[in-house]
């Protein structure tokens, strides 16, 4: 009897299955023909469409193969949203730059942004009010205008990077991480940091956590369907008890950060800096205390591992392509005023390994646009096929040497121009001046210092500088002072900025 019943219940639930399979299929095929035309893009399996394609880590490869089959536009299914792909300058210009009011707006990301970071992390955030005043806040805080506040810490912290390159070389990656981390973090809450602090490591790895779905389209695979996270009961969504623990130890940070501040604070100090100022703030545009944690955090964040990560592709591209490297030291040596050779390198490193965002970040439509013979539907994913564009063979001729002089031209000190390493429009990295700041001074202190080759037995490998990885080298790299001379000078010029972290 018993043995019935189940077999019956097992017989009805496979019904309502299939039954609930053949209305999906019903559903599909009675879709009513839209208005919506689409560029052309790799055939998908229904529901999924073609996220099993595409890698969860690494897509740029698999993206570029597309682009060559498809051309500088193409839509790819990802689950329940459509993502089309812009691969040429051109057009990620036209759309997310000239029509910037329109390709405005993020994607949702259900688990990384409303559960990892509690709907908080300002790069995730839609089209929001909320997103305006903190964009506005950030703004602010970071226009070129303000570049005097962040010039002293610039200066301590690349004598400080210089100095550690000269001690202690094979940690290079670890100082590195430090001298971006410190620059944005004296900024916003007004002290120098070291890597050996518990705090600074666990920052890191909430960066990690936050990144790890970032590295593809297809990282997460519930991510592309917000559908089945707002419907699926609490207790069946298996993804949410890892990223919750994640969003307690973020804020766990960023509440350690501020508490630090306001000890100090209490002990007489009197720092000047930005997350001093963020209750006001908060208040006046109405944030609670853990948006105004992350407001800070976000801005420490999205300024440390990127920054850290030029740095490491700096060096490789000067162990690797020799030729430039002697170029920039002969200007350096003659006129430390003007240095467009070094503008030139940093756009070149943004454009050479465009790894952190491979696949490009990520714009949602906010009205329906018409482009060419296309009618795209408000809520369409818009991304700029990063790798593939920056590798443009017409655009950029022999584009896998590093070759700064290609940047020499009119446009060079336009900072945003020739390459998308900030992305373009209206959701531009904020922070390119601070960061464009950044790598022309740690660029050019460590040129004008050191010699970089590398190592016999161990050839960097230029494909595998991997973005993410900062408790490991990301490869193996001889630097020594370029003279006695130079050593002479980096005692004198920075021993005392390094000291203290040595
Ligand atoms: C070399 C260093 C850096 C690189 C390569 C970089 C790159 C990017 C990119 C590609 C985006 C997305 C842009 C888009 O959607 O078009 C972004 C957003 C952002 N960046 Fe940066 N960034 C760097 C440094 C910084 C620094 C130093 C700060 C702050 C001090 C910062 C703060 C932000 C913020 C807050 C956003 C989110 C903006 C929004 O969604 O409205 N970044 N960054
Ligand atoms: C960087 O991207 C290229 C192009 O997709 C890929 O071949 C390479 O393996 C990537 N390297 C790393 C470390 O991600
Ligand atoms: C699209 O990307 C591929 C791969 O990088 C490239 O070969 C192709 O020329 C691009 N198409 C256009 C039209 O730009």
């Amino acid at each position: 009897m018993a043995l019935l019943d189940s077999l019956r219940s097992q017989n009805s639930l496979l019904l309502a299955t299939v039954g609930a399979l053949v209305l999906l299929v019903v559903v599909v095929l009675l879709k009513p023909r839209t208005k919506y035309r689409y560029p052309p893009g790799p055939k998908g399996i229904p529901v999924f469409g073609n996220l099993f394609q595409l890698p969860p880590a690494y897509p740029g490869a698999k993206l570029i193969e597309w682009g060559k089959q498809y051309g500088d536009l193409f839509t790819v299914q990802l689950g329940a949203r459509r993502w089309v792909f812009l691969n040429s300058s051109e057009t990620a210009r036209e759309l997310l730059d000239r029509r910037g009011r329109l390709y405005i707006s993020r994607p949702e990301f259900p688990v990384t942004q409303d559960i990892l970071s509690g709907g908080k992390r300002i790069v995730m955030m839609g089209h929001t009010q909320r997103w305006r005043d903190l964009r506005k806040i950030m703004h602010q805080l970071l226009m070129a205008s303000n570049s005097e506040t962040y010039k002293p810490f610039q200066d301590v912290e690349s004598r400080a990077l210089v100095w550690q390159y000269f001690k202690r070389p094979d940690e290079f990656y670890k100082h590195g991480a430090r001298f971006a981390n410190s620059v944005i973090f004296s900024v916003v809450f007004g002290r120098r940091t070291s890597m050996e602090d518990e705090n600074v490591r666990l920052l890191f790895s909430t960066i990690d956590d936050f990144l790890e779905t970032q590295t593809s389209p297809s990282a997460a695979l519930v991510e592309q369907f917000p559908w089945v996270v707002k419907i699926l009961p609490r207790p069946l969504q298996w993804f949410r008890p890892k990223a919750e623990r994640s969003y307690r130890k973020t804020i766990g940070v960023y509440t350690a950060f501020f508490e630090d501040m306001e000890r100090r604070i209490q002990q007489g100090e009197n720092p000047e800096c930005f997350a001093r100022g963020m209750a006001d703030l908060a208040e006046k545009y109405g944030f609670d205390k853990a948006q105004a944690y992350f407001a800070a955090g976000s801005i420490i964040e999205a300024g440390s591992d990127t920054t850290r990560n030029q740095l490491n592709i700096m060096l490789a591209a000067a162990a690797k392509y020799p030729a430039w490297v002697a170029n920039a030291q002969k200007q350096l040596d003659e006129d430390w005023d003007r240095l467009p050779y070094i503008v030139a390198v940093i756009k070149e490193t943004l454009r050479w390994r465009p790894n952190m965002t491979a696949s490009g970040v990520p714009r949602a439509l906010i009205e329906d646009d018409t482009y060419r013979d296309f009618v795209f539907e408000k809520g369409t994913v818009f991304v700029y096929n990063h790798f593939a564009i920056s590798h443009n063979e017409q655009e950029f001729p022999q584009n896998e040497v590093f070759l700064p002089e290609r940047f020499l031209n009119d446009d060079l000190q336009e900072l945003l121009k020739g390459h998308l390493g900030f992305g373009t429009g209206r959701r531009v990295c904020p922070g390119w001046h601070v960061a464009t700041r950044n790598m022309f001074i740690a660029f050019s202190r460590l040129l004008y210092c050191f010699d970089f080759k590398e190592v016999p037995g161990a050839p960097i490998d230029v494909w595998k500088i991997d973005p993410l990885a900062h408790a490991r080298p990301p490869f193996e790299i001889q630097i020594t002072p370029r003279s006695e001379e130079h050593v002479r000078l980096i005692e004198r010029e920075c021993g005392q900025a390094g000291q203290e972290f040595a």
